[in-house]
């Protein structure tokens, strides 16, 4: 009997582990304080740097106030933990070029966020006009500074299913045209089409995608009764745009990578008369993806897609250590405590097929 025989090579689905270079957060919602320090544990576990959102209340608008805002991040890791918080700018009508300059050279930006105002959680300060910020747009052409697009209109005669396709027609092709050097991140794609955006612009647009996407469609709002843990911006759409999405992941295509857009809400604002938008993936993300891969059959293309893709974009280097996951079931936490409260999480209370395992460092 020859060696193969004996050691045949499992098949893909019963692969027990997969080793990748570690991952990285291209959209991560720490918050501040209490929260911060309840939920960064998850993040630091899963990922060795994480692109972390400025929506605040204030929001992150200056190049000091990013600063004073990593080091309490830095500060609330847990101890050993060597996460890398990268900073970005909450871009409002007042963002001035020099200012965007001036945080991207001493390496505090690493890129801006553009949240159309009223679009979504704490964005009331964010840019109701785009072409206001052409300058600042033309200054992070010129010095290679990525703009990370909240993709969304804000008008209520717009059906919010359509919010972000109208987003992409109106506000996006418009802007990709009047900037050609513009590197554009179109944050959590929710629509087949913005997939095929993404992909006619290759190189210069990329697209990050969460998990709740590649799991929800906008039946699984309603299912059994109006769930409030479900709920984020952009809101989860037809199964049809789902399937898309989880092709564009898993399809080996170097434009997508991960943004798990973990958003926690404390359980008393998100089981409200008017739930807060967002959804707390961030200690279930990665059991998540490397699942949709393995039911996919595309184990081969997770490394790219979760340690490759999102560092070649940004012009930064790849990790050197490593992460493995393990196809060994695992129950999920349902909530963690924070305060007296607590937040519930994605997929908390489950049994995952996948578990966290080791990192190399
Ligand atoms: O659902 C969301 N929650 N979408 C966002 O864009 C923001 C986020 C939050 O900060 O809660
Ligand atoms: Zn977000």
């Amino acid at each position: 009997m020859s060696i193969s025989e004996l050691f045949p090579d499992p098949p893909a689905s019963t692969v027990p582990s997969i080793t990748i270079k570690r991952p990285d957060d291209w959209h991560i919602h720490l918050r501040d304080g209490d929260v911060l320090k309840a939920v960064i544990p998850f993040t630091t576990s899963q990922f060795a740097r994480g692109i972390i959102m400025p929506n605040l209340v204030p929001p992150v608008t200056t190049v000091e106030s990013a600063q004073a805002y990593r080091e309490r991040i830095l500060k609330a890791r847990p101890e050993g933990s060597d996460f890398t918080p990268l900073m970005t700018c909450y871009l409002t009508e007042a963002t001035t070029a020099d200012e965007i300059e001036r945080g991207f050279k001493e390496g505090v930006w690493a890129a801006a966020k553009l949240y159309p105002a009223g679009a979504t959680t704490n964005s009331h300060a964010g840019v109701r006009d785009i072409q206001v910020l052409a300058p600042v747009f033309e200054r992070m052409e010129k010095i290679g500074m990525p703009v990370l697009i909240h993709g969304e209109v804000t008008d209520w005669s717009v059906d919010i299913f359509d919010r972000e396709a109208v987003f992409m027609e109106q506000k996006l092709l418009p802007l990709l045209k009047r900037h050609l050097g513009l590197k554009v991140v179109v944050e959590h794609v929710t629509t087949a089409e913005t997939v095929e955006i993404v992909r006619a612009h290759a190189g210069r647009v990329a697209g990050t995608i969460t998990p709740h996407h590649l799991i929800l469609n906008r039946s699984s709002l309603f299912n059994g009764g109006l769930q409030p843990h479900f709920y984020c911006l952009p809101v989860a759409k037809h199964e049809r745009h789902r399937l898309a999405l989880r092709q564009a992941a898993t399809s080996g295509d170097g434009n997508f990578f991960i943004g798990t857009d973990s958003a926690p809400h404390l359980r008393s604002a998100k089981q409200a008369e008017c739930c807060a938008a967002g959804i707390f993936c961030g200690a279930t993300a990665l059991q998540t993806y490397v699942q949709v891969f393995d039911e996919e059959g595309a184990l081969p293309h997770f490394e790219a897609f979760a340690s490759l893709n999102g560092p070649r974009f940004y012009g930064l280097p790849v990790n050197t250590g490593t992460l493995t996951l393990e196809r060994r079931p695992d129950r999920q936490m349902a909530a963690i405590e924070v305060a007296g409260e607590d937040i519930v999480m994605f997929r908390g209370g489950e049994q995952l097929p996948w578990s966290l395992g080791e990192t190399r460092p």
